[in-house]
Protein backbone atom coordinates (compact mmCIF):
# COMPACT_ATOMS: atom_id res chain seq x y z
CA UNK A 1 0.00 0.00 0.00
CA UNK A 2 2.67 2.50 1.23
CA UNK A 3 4.76 1.50 -1.89
CA UNK A 4 2.16 2.28 -4.50
CA UNK A 5 0.76 5.59 -2.49
CA UNK A 6 4.46 6.72 -2.63
CA UNK A 7 4.52 5.71 -7.06
CA UNK A 8 1.19 7.60 -7.28
CA UNK A 9 2.78 10.83 -6.05
CA UNK A 10 5.65 10.26 -7.77
CA UNK A 11 3.72 9.75 -11.05
CA UNK A 12 1.75 13.55 -10.35
CA UNK A 13 5.45 15.16 -9.73
CA UNK A 14 6.12 15.04 -6.42
CA UNK A 15 9.38 13.74 -4.87
CA UNK A 16 9.03 11.06 -2.57
CA UNK A 17 11.28 9.73 0.37
CA UNK A 18 10.57 5.82 1.12
CA UNK A 19 11.56 4.70 4.34
CA UNK A 20 10.61 1.17 5.93
CA UNK A 21 12.41 0.13 9.16
CA UNK A 22 13.90 -3.16 7.75
CA UNK A 23 15.90 -0.75 5.53
CA UNK A 24 16.44 -3.71 2.85
CA UNK A 25 12.89 -3.26 2.04
CA UNK A 26 14.03 0.49 0.88
CA UNK A 27 17.15 -0.66 -1.02
CA UNK A 28 14.83 -3.32 -3.10
CA UNK A 29 12.46 -0.98 -3.73
CA UNK A 30 14.39 1.80 -4.96
CA UNK A 31 16.37 -0.57 -7.23
CA UNK A 32 13.07 -2.07 -8.76
CA UNK A 33 9.39 -0.54 -8.61
CA UNK A 34 11.08 2.81 -8.18
CA UNK A 35 13.78 2.56 -10.53
CA UNK A 36 14.48 5.93 -13.03
CA UNK A 37 11.83 7.27 -11.14
CA UNK A 38 12.38 10.72 -8.78
CA UNK A 39 11.85 8.69 -5.47
CA UNK A 40 14.97 8.53 -3.00
CA UNK A 41 14.93 6.47 0.10
CA UNK A 42 16.27 7.06 3.93
CA UNK A 43 18.03 4.03 5.91
CA UNK A 44 16.78 5.42 9.49
CA UNK A 45 14.25 8.31 10.34
CA UNK A 46 16.89 10.89 11.11
CA UNK A 47 17.88 10.25 7.57
CA UNK A 48 14.28 10.61 6.62
CA UNK A 49 13.59 14.22 8.55
CA UNK A 50 16.65 15.84 7.25
CA UNK A 51 15.72 14.88 3.49
CA UNK A 52 12.54 16.73 3.90
CA UNK A 53 11.59 19.81 2.43
CA UNK A 54 9.49 22.06 5.39
CA UNK A 55 7.13 22.17 6.40
CA UNK A 56 7.62 18.22 6.22
CA UNK A 57 5.32 16.18 5.31
CA UNK A 58 5.24 12.60 6.65
CA UNK A 59 2.79 10.08 5.91
CA UNK A 60 2.57 6.60 7.85
CA UNK A 61 0.84 3.33 6.45
CA UNK A 62 1.53 1.08 9.76
CA UNK A 63 -0.85 -1.45 11.49
CA UNK A 64 -3.59 0.70 13.79
CA UNK A 65 -2.61 1.29 17.72
CA UNK A 66 0.30 1.14 19.34
CA UNK A 67 3.12 1.31 16.09
CA UNK A 68 1.24 4.71 15.15
CA UNK A 69 2.18 5.87 18.42
CA UNK A 70 5.58 4.81 18.50
CA UNK A 71 6.35 6.12 15.57
CA UNK A 72 5.37 9.37 16.07
CA UNK A 73 7.78 9.35 18.81
CA UNK A 74 10.14 7.93 16.73
CA UNK A 75 9.89 11.18 14.67
CA UNK A 76 9.29 13.58 17.35
CA UNK A 77 12.75 14.88 18.15
CA UNK A 78 13.74 14.92 14.20
CA UNK A 79 10.84 17.74 13.52
CA UNK A 80 10.10 21.25 14.10
CA UNK A 81 7.12 23.43 14.65
CA UNK A 82 4.90 23.26 11.93
CA UNK A 83 5.38 20.02 10.44
CA UNK A 84 2.57 17.05 9.48
CA UNK A 85 2.28 14.04 10.54
CA UNK A 86 -0.28 12.32 8.14
CA UNK A 87 -1.59 9.05 9.42
CA UNK A 88 -3.24 6.97 6.34
CA UNK A 89 -3.96 3.89 8.10
CA UNK A 90 -7.22 2.56 9.28
CA UNK A 91 -6.82 4.17 12.60
CA UNK A 92 -9.40 3.83 15.77
CA UNK A 93 -11.13 7.76 15.69
CA UNK A 94 -10.42 7.91 19.79
CA UNK A 95 -6.92 7.36 18.96
CA UNK A 96 -6.49 10.40 16.46
CA UNK A 97 -8.75 12.90 18.32
CA UNK A 98 -6.09 12.36 20.72
CA UNK A 99 -2.92 12.66 18.47
CA UNK A 100 -4.45 15.38 16.84
CA UNK A 101 -4.95 17.13 20.16
CA UNK A 102 -1.30 15.84 21.92
CA UNK A 103 0.77 17.35 18.47
CA UNK A 104 -0.55 20.67 18.42
CA UNK A 105 0.59 20.47 22.07
CA UNK A 106 4.02 20.27 20.91
CA UNK A 107 3.37 22.19 17.94
CA UNK A 108 2.95 19.37 15.22
CA UNK A 109 -0.21 19.39 12.75
CA UNK A 110 -1.43 15.66 12.99
CA UNK A 111 -3.82 14.65 9.98
CA UNK A 112 -5.45 10.85 10.20
CA UNK A 113 -6.86 10.39 6.91
CA UNK A 114 -9.11 7.60 6.21
CA UNK A 115 -7.61 5.86 2.67
CA UNK A 116 -9.16 3.20 0.73
CA UNK A 117 -9.37 1.56 -2.33
CA UNK A 118 -6.80 -1.25 -1.30
CA UNK A 119 -3.85 -1.80 -3.32
CA UNK A 120 -5.04 -0.47 -6.79
CA UNK A 121 -6.62 2.52 -5.59
CA UNK A 122 -3.42 3.49 -3.72
CA UNK A 123 -1.32 3.03 -7.05
CA UNK A 124 -3.95 4.41 -9.86
CA UNK A 125 -6.43 6.67 -6.96
CA UNK A 126 -7.42 6.26 -3.59
CA UNK A 127 -10.63 7.97 -1.80
CA UNK A 128 -8.91 10.15 0.48
CA UNK A 129 -11.05 11.41 3.62
CA UNK A 130 -8.35 13.78 5.83
CA UNK A 131 -9.37 15.15 9.27
CA UNK A 132 -7.47 16.33 12.15
CA UNK A 133 -5.53 19.44 12.44
CA UNK A 134 -7.12 22.16 9.67
CA UNK A 135 -3.67 24.19 9.52
CA UNK A 136 -1.97 21.31 7.86
CA UNK A 137 -5.11 20.89 4.84
CA UNK A 138 -3.30 24.17 2.67
CA UNK A 139 0.03 22.33 2.30
CA UNK A 140 -1.17 18.29 1.90
CA UNK A 141 -4.49 18.93 -0.45
CA UNK A 142 -2.34 19.82 -3.32
CA UNK A 143 -0.59 16.65 -3.22
CA UNK A 144 -4.06 14.64 -1.87
CA UNK A 145 -6.41 16.14 -4.71
CA UNK A 146 -3.82 15.22 -7.07
CA UNK A 147 -3.50 11.77 -6.36
CA UNK A 148 -6.69 10.27 -5.43
CA UNK A 149 -9.56 8.96 -7.48
CA UNK A 150 -11.78 11.34 -9.70
CA UNK A 151 -15.74 11.14 -9.87
CA UNK A 152 -16.89 10.60 -13.45
CA UNK A 153 -17.47 14.62 -13.63
CA UNK A 154 -13.03 14.85 -13.12
CA UNK A 155 -13.90 16.09 -9.21
CA UNK A 156 -11.27 15.05 -6.72
CA UNK A 157 -12.69 12.04 -3.99
CA UNK A 158 -10.91 13.66 -1.49
CA UNK A 159 -11.91 17.05 0.06
CA UNK A 160 -11.23 18.26 3.82
CA UNK A 161 -13.82 16.36 6.13
CA UNK A 162 -13.25 17.98 9.46
CA UNK A 163 -11.32 18.29 12.69
CA UNK A 164 -9.20 15.87 15.37
CA UNK A 165 -11.14 12.73 14.67
CA UNK A 166 -13.34 13.26 11.68
CA UNK A 167 -11.14 11.53 8.79
CA UNK A 168 -10.93 8.65 10.61
CA UNK A 169 -14.87 8.31 11.81
CA UNK A 170 -16.01 8.83 8.11
CA UNK A 171 -13.62 6.06 6.85
CA UNK A 172 -14.90 4.04 10.10
CA UNK A 173 -18.32 4.07 8.65
CA UNK A 174 -17.27 3.67 5.44
CA UNK A 175 -16.10 0.57 6.10
CA UNK A 176 -19.03 -0.43 8.19
CA UNK A 177 -21.23 0.13 4.77
CA UNK A 178 -18.69 -1.98 3.64
CA UNK A 179 -19.20 -4.57 5.71
CA UNK A 180 -23.43 -4.23 4.68
CA UNK A 181 -22.89 -3.76 1.17
CA UNK A 182 -20.45 -7.09 1.19
CA UNK A 183 -22.96 -8.39 3.50
CA UNK A 184 -26.44 -7.51 1.49
CA UNK A 185 -24.56 -9.53 -1.50
CA UNK A 186 -23.73 -12.44 0.33
CA UNK A 187 -27.34 -13.02 0.84
CA UNK A 188 -28.37 -12.30 -2.25
CA UNK A 189 -25.50 -14.94 -3.78
CA UNK A 190 -27.11 -17.60 -1.12
CA UNK A 191 -30.98 -17.06 -2.48
CA UNK A 192 -29.50 -17.67 -5.69
CA UNK A 193 -27.95 -20.60 -5.20
CA UNK A 194 -29.63 -22.46 -2.20
CA UNK A 195 -33.14 -20.96 -3.24
CA UNK A 196 -33.25 -20.96 -6.98
CA UNK A 197 -30.56 -23.33 -7.37
CA UNK A 198 -28.61 -21.16 -10.37
CA UNK A 199 -25.33 -21.78 -11.42
CA UNK A 200 -22.31 -19.21 -10.75
CA UNK A 201 -22.12 -18.42 -14.27
CA UNK A 202 -25.69 -18.06 -14.35
CA UNK A 203 -25.43 -15.50 -10.96
CA UNK A 204 -22.22 -13.85 -12.90
CA UNK A 205 -24.86 -13.36 -15.77
CA UNK A 206 -27.43 -11.48 -13.06
CA UNK A 207 -24.36 -9.28 -11.47
CA UNK A 208 -23.49 -8.16 -15.44
CA UNK A 209 -26.92 -7.02 -15.57
CA UNK A 210 -27.39 -5.47 -12.61
CA UNK A 211 -24.12 -3.65 -13.00
CA UNK A 212 -25.60 -1.72 -15.55
CA UNK A 213 -28.58 -0.20 -13.68
CA UNK A 214 -29.13 1.08 -10.18
CA UNK A 215 -26.78 -1.78 -8.41
CA UNK A 216 -23.68 -0.45 -10.84
CA UNK A 217 -21.07 -0.80 -7.90
CA UNK A 218 -17.27 -2.05 -7.28
CA UNK A 219 -18.01 -4.27 -4.98
CA UNK A 220 -21.26 -5.85 -7.67
CA UNK A 221 -18.22 -5.98 -10.46
CA UNK A 222 -15.90 -7.92 -8.53
CA UNK A 223 -18.80 -10.55 -7.11
CA UNK A 224 -19.84 -10.66 -10.96
CA UNK A 225 -15.50 -11.81 -11.64
CA UNK A 226 -15.72 -14.02 -8.66
CA UNK A 227 -18.31 -15.65 -9.17
CA UNK A 228 -17.02 -16.51 -13.02
CA UNK A 229 -13.89 -17.82 -12.00
CA UNK A 230 -12.89 -21.21 -11.92
CA UNK A 231 -10.17 -23.33 -10.38
CA UNK A 232 -7.72 -25.80 -12.56
CA UNK A 233 -10.37 -28.21 -12.32
CA UNK A 234 -12.87 -26.16 -13.85
CA UNK A 235 -15.30 -25.75 -10.21
CA UNK A 236 -15.66 -22.03 -9.27
CA UNK A 237 -12.57 -21.35 -6.76
CA UNK A 238 -15.08 -19.46 -4.20
CA UNK A 239 -17.21 -22.78 -3.88
CA UNK A 240 -14.10 -24.21 -2.14
CA UNK A 241 -13.47 -21.49 0.46
CA UNK A 242 -14.30 -22.05 3.92
CA UNK A 243 -17.02 -19.96 4.99
CA UNK A 244 -15.48 -18.05 7.79
CA UNK A 245 -15.46 -14.32 7.64
CA UNK A 246 -12.42 -12.44 9.20
CA UNK A 247 -12.90 -8.99 9.94
CA UNK A 248 -10.04 -6.83 11.23
CA UNK A 249 -12.30 -4.33 13.26
CA UNK A 250 -13.89 -1.54 11.75
CA UNK A 251 -17.09 -3.06 11.02
CA UNK A 252 -17.38 -3.80 14.82
CA UNK A 253 -16.08 -0.41 16.04
CA UNK A 254 -18.84 1.44 13.47
CA UNK A 255 -21.87 -0.61 15.66
CA UNK A 256 -20.28 -0.33 18.72
CA UNK A 257 -20.49 3.41 18.05
CA UNK A 258 -23.69 3.71 16.91
CA UNK A 259 -24.83 1.48 20.35
CA UNK A 260 -22.83 4.48 22.33
CA UNK A 261 -24.65 6.87 20.85
CA UNK A 262 -27.94 5.82 20.31
CA UNK A 263 -28.13 5.38 16.83
CA UNK A 264 -30.08 1.93 15.51
CA UNK A 265 -27.19 1.56 12.54
CA UNK A 266 -29.23 -1.82 12.17
CA UNK A 267 -27.96 -3.37 9.18
CA UNK A 268 -24.09 -2.51 10.05
CA UNK A 269 -24.71 -4.23 13.64
CA UNK A 270 -26.24 -7.76 11.63
CA UNK A 271 -23.45 -7.61 9.12
CA UNK A 272 -20.87 -8.11 11.47
CA UNK A 273 -22.95 -10.66 13.30
CA UNK A 274 -23.10 -12.12 10.26
CA UNK A 275 -19.20 -12.53 9.77
CA UNK A 276 -19.47 -13.82 14.02
CA UNK A 277 -22.08 -16.66 13.21
CA UNK A 278 -20.13 -17.31 9.85
CA UNK A 279 -16.69 -17.71 11.93
CA UNK A 280 -18.59 -20.30 14.85
CA UNK A 281 -18.06 -22.99 11.76
CA UNK A 282 -17.88 -26.41 14.13
CA UNK A 283 -21.09 -25.23 15.95
CA UNK A 284 -22.63 -24.78 12.68
CA UNK A 285 -21.73 -28.07 11.27
CA UNK A 286 -23.03 -29.43 14.68
CA UNK A 287 -26.06 -27.82 14.53
CA UNK A 288 -27.22 -28.22 10.62
CA UNK A 289 -27.13 -32.21 11.71
CA UNK A 290 -29.98 -31.64 14.74
CA UNK A 291 -32.05 -28.33 14.59
CA UNK A 292 -34.68 -28.81 11.86
CA UNK A 293 -35.56 -26.18 9.10
CA UNK A 294 -39.03 -25.40 7.51
CA UNK A 295 -41.02 -28.33 6.03
CA UNK A 296 -41.00 -25.94 3.14
CA UNK A 297 -38.76 -27.57 0.49
CA UNK A 298 -35.88 -24.75 0.59
CA UNK A 299 -36.05 -24.43 -3.32
CA UNK A 300 -38.08 -21.38 -4.82
CA UNK A 301 -40.78 -23.09 -7.13
CA UNK A 302 -42.49 -19.39 -9.11
CA UNK A 303 -41.47 -17.69 -11.69
CA UNK A 304 -37.51 -17.20 -11.54
CA UNK A 305 -36.85 -14.04 -13.62
CA UNK A 306 -39.92 -12.33 -11.95
CA UNK A 307 -38.23 -13.37 -8.27
CA UNK A 308 -34.79 -12.25 -9.29
CA UNK A 309 -35.73 -8.79 -10.55
CA UNK A 310 -37.67 -8.73 -6.95
CA UNK A 311 -33.93 -9.42 -5.83
CA UNK A 312 -32.68 -6.54 -7.19
CA UNK A 313 -34.72 -4.44 -5.85
CA UNK A 314 -34.84 -5.94 -2.66
CA UNK A 315 -30.81 -4.99 -2.67
CA UNK A 316 -31.41 -2.00 -3.44
CA UNK A 317 -33.47 -0.17 -1.22
CA UNK A 318 -31.81 -2.61 1.55
CA UNK A 319 -28.98 -0.62 0.88
CA UNK A 320 -30.63 2.61 0.85
CA UNK A 321 -31.39 2.31 4.45
CA UNK A 322 -27.72 0.85 4.96
CA UNK A 323 -26.53 4.30 3.73
CA UNK A 324 -29.43 6.17 5.45
CA UNK A 325 -28.05 4.50 9.01
CA UNK A 326 -24.80 5.38 8.20
CA UNK A 327 -25.32 8.82 7.54
CA UNK A 328 -27.52 9.25 10.40
CA UNK A 329 -24.67 7.64 12.60
CA UNK A 330 -22.25 10.32 11.19
CA UNK A 331 -24.93 13.24 11.62
CA UNK A 332 -24.73 12.23 15.19
CA UNK A 333 -21.04 12.14 15.50
CA UNK A 334 -20.97 15.48 14.18
CA UNK A 335 -23.34 16.93 16.68
CA UNK A 336 -21.45 15.39 19.34
CA UNK A 337 -17.73 16.26 18.43
CA UNK A 338 -18.66 19.47 17.05
CA UNK A 339 -17.44 18.63 13.83
CA UNK A 340 -18.77 20.72 10.51
CA UNK A 341 -19.38 17.48 8.22
CA UNK A 342 -20.37 18.02 4.59
CA UNK A 343 -22.73 14.89 3.74
CA UNK A 344 -22.56 16.14 -0.34
CA UNK A 345 -18.52 15.87 0.32
CA UNK A 346 -18.85 13.11 1.71
CA UNK A 347 -20.94 11.23 -0.69
CA UNK A 348 -18.54 12.38 -3.44
CA UNK A 349 -15.68 10.92 -1.23
CA UNK A 350 -16.60 8.06 -1.69
CA UNK A 351 -18.14 7.49 -5.70
CA UNK A 352 -14.57 6.79 -6.97
CA UNK A 353 -11.44 5.25 -5.95
CA UNK A 354 -12.62 3.27 -2.36
CA UNK A 355 -14.62 -0.07 -1.71
CA UNK A 356 -17.98 1.20 -1.98
CA UNK A 357 -17.56 3.36 -4.95
CA UNK A 358 -21.07 3.31 -6.89
CA UNK A 359 -23.17 5.49 -9.11
CA UNK A 360 -25.53 5.45 -6.15
CA UNK A 361 -23.35 7.89 -4.28
CA UNK A 362 -23.81 10.32 -6.98
CA UNK A 363 -27.74 9.97 -6.19
CA UNK A 364 -26.46 10.73 -2.49
CA UNK A 365 -24.40 13.52 -3.13
CA UNK A 366 -27.27 15.30 -4.84
CA UNK A 367 -29.62 14.80 -1.61
CA UNK A 368 -27.32 16.79 0.13
CA UNK A 369 -26.45 19.34 -2.18
CA UNK A 370 -29.82 20.20 -3.02
CA UNK A 371 -30.36 19.67 0.91
CA UNK A 372 -27.09 20.05 3.31
CA UNK A 373 -29.32 19.69 6.51
CA UNK A 374 -31.60 16.90 5.03
CA UNK A 375 -32.53 15.31 8.37
CA UNK A 376 -32.67 11.60 6.94
CA UNK A 377 -31.75 10.12 3.46
CA UNK A 378 -34.59 8.55 3.33
CA UNK A 379 -37.21 11.82 3.26
CA UNK A 380 -35.02 12.76 0.18
CA UNK A 381 -37.99 12.70 -2.63
CA UNK A 382 -35.37 10.70 -4.71
CA UNK A 383 -34.86 7.70 -2.13
CA UNK A 384 -38.43 7.67 -0.78
CA UNK A 385 -39.99 7.30 -4.66
CA UNK A 386 -36.97 4.20 -4.61
CA UNK A 387 -37.82 3.00 -1.63
CA UNK A 388 -41.34 2.93 -2.04
CA UNK A 389 -41.07 1.14 -5.43
CA UNK A 390 -38.77 -1.41 -4.41
CA UNK A 391 -41.11 -1.99 -1.13
CA UNK A 392 -42.77 -5.20 -2.47
CA UNK A 393 -40.35 -6.27 -4.09
CA UNK A 394 -38.13 -6.26 -0.64
CA UNK A 395 -41.40 -7.56 1.05
CA UNK A 396 -41.81 -10.70 -1.08
CA UNK A 397 -38.12 -12.10 -0.91
CA UNK A 398 -37.76 -11.34 2.75
CA UNK A 399 -41.26 -13.17 3.28
CA UNK A 400 -39.54 -16.27 0.53
CA UNK A 401 -36.60 -16.40 2.56
CA UNK A 402 -37.84 -16.76 5.65
CA UNK A 403 -40.45 -19.63 4.73
CA UNK A 404 -37.71 -21.69 2.90
CA UNK A 405 -35.44 -21.04 5.45
CA UNK A 406 -32.58 -18.90 4.16
CA UNK A 407 -31.01 -16.30 6.18
CA UNK A 408 -31.04 -12.77 5.30
CA UNK A 409 -30.18 -10.75 8.35
CA UNK A 410 -29.27 -7.51 6.66
CA UNK A 411 -32.09 -7.29 3.86
CA UNK A 412 -34.70 -8.37 6.62
CA UNK A 413 -32.93 -5.79 9.47
CA UNK A 414 -33.28 -3.20 6.73
CA UNK A 415 -36.76 -4.06 6.26
CA UNK A 416 -37.50 -3.85 9.61
CA UNK A 417 -35.82 -0.16 10.04
CA UNK A 418 -38.12 1.02 7.19
CA UNK A 419 -40.95 0.10 8.96
CA UNK A 420 -40.16 1.17 12.33
CA UNK A 421 -39.02 4.57 10.83
CA UNK A 422 -42.25 4.96 9.10
CA UNK A 423 -44.40 4.02 12.29
CA UNK A 424 -45.76 6.74 13.88
CA UNK A 425 -46.66 4.87 16.82
CA UNK A 426 -44.43 1.62 18.26
CA UNK A 427 -45.29 -0.37 20.91
CA UNK A 428 -42.71 1.31 23.12
CA UNK A 429 -45.32 2.83 25.23
CA UNK A 430 -46.25 -0.83 26.61
CA UNK A 431 -42.58 -1.16 27.28
CA UNK A 432 -42.46 1.93 29.31
CA UNK A 433 -45.59 0.69 31.11
CA UNK A 434 -43.81 -2.18 32.13
CA UNK A 435 -40.59 -0.56 33.52
CA UNK A 436 -42.91 1.89 35.43
CA UNK A 437 -44.80 -1.57 36.75
CA UNK A 438 -41.85 -3.36 37.62
CA UNK A 439 -39.50 -0.71 38.50
CA UNK A 440 -41.17 2.74 38.88
CA UNK A 441 -38.98 3.90 36.13
CA UNK A 442 -41.41 6.45 34.96
CA UNK A 443 -42.78 7.31 31.99
CA UNK A 444 -44.19 10.38 29.97
CA UNK A 445 -47.61 10.98 28.87
CA UNK A 446 -48.82 11.68 24.96
CA UNK A 447 -50.07 14.41 25.86
CA UNK A 448 -47.24 15.84 27.88
CA UNK A 449 -43.42 14.90 26.51
CA UNK A 450 -40.85 15.80 29.22
CA UNK A 451 -43.24 15.17 32.37
CA UNK A 452 -42.28 12.01 33.77
CA UNK A 453 -44.42 10.47 35.98
CA UNK A 454 -45.50 6.72 37.84
CA UNK A 455 -48.62 4.32 38.38
CA UNK A 456 -48.85 2.65 41.26
CA UNK A 457 -50.11 -0.14 39.17
CA UNK A 458 -50.69 -3.29 41.62
CA UNK A 459 -51.94 -0.88 44.36
CA UNK A 460 -49.10 -2.50 46.61
CA UNK A 461 -46.27 -1.22 44.38
CA UNK A 462 -45.84 2.22 46.23
CA UNK A 463 -46.31 5.74 44.72
CA UNK A 464 -42.10 6.10 45.25
CA UNK A 465 -40.08 6.38 41.42
CA UNK A 466 -36.86 5.40 40.81
CA UNK A 467 -34.61 8.01 39.13
CA UNK A 468 -35.50 9.01 35.31
CA UNK A 469 -32.55 8.92 33.33
CA UNK A 470 -31.52 7.00 29.78
CA UNK A 471 -28.32 5.70 28.85
C1 LIG B 1 -10.68 -0.03 2.12
C2 LIG B 1 -11.00 -1.20 3.01
C3 LIG B 1 -9.87 -1.56 3.91
C4 LIG B 1 -10.19 -2.69 4.88
C5 LIG B 1 -10.26 -4.02 4.26
C6 LIG B 1 -10.36 -5.18 5.24
O1 LIG B 1 -11.43 0.94 2.25
O2 LIG B 1 -9.76 -0.08 1.31
O3 LIG B 1 -12.08 -0.87 3.83
O4 LIG B 1 -9.56 -0.40 4.62
O5 LIG B 1 -9.21 -2.75 5.82
O6 LIG B 1 -11.32 -4.04 3.38
O7 LIG B 1 -11.35 -5.02 6.20
P1 LIG B 1 -11.88 -6.27 7.04
O8 LIG B 1 -10.69 -7.16 7.27
O9 LIG B 1 -12.37 -5.71 8.33
O10 LIG B 1 -12.90 -6.92 6.22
Amino acid sequence: MGQNLILNMNDHGFVVCAYNRTTSKVDHFLENEAKGTNIVGAHSVEELCAKLKRPRKVMLLVKAGDAVDNFIDQLLPFLEQGDIIIDGGNSHFPDSIRRTKDLADKGILFVGSGVSGGEEGARYGPSLMPGGNPAAWPAIKPIFQAIAAKAPDGAPCCDWVGETGAGHYVKMVHNGIEYGDMQLICEVYQILGEGLGLSHDEMADIFTEWNKGELDSYLIEITRDILKYKDTDGTPLVTKIRDTAGQKGTGKWTAIDSLDRGIPVTLIGEAVYSRCLSSLKDERVRASKILKGPTNSPKFTGDKKAFIAQLGQALYAAKIVSYAQGYMLMRQAAKDYGWNLNYAGIALMWRGGCIIRSAFLGKIRDAYTTNPELENLLFDPFFQEATAKAQDAWRTVVAQAVTVGIPTPAMSTALNFYDGLRHEMLPANLLQAQRDYFGAHTYELLSAPGKFVHTNWTGTGGNITATTYDA
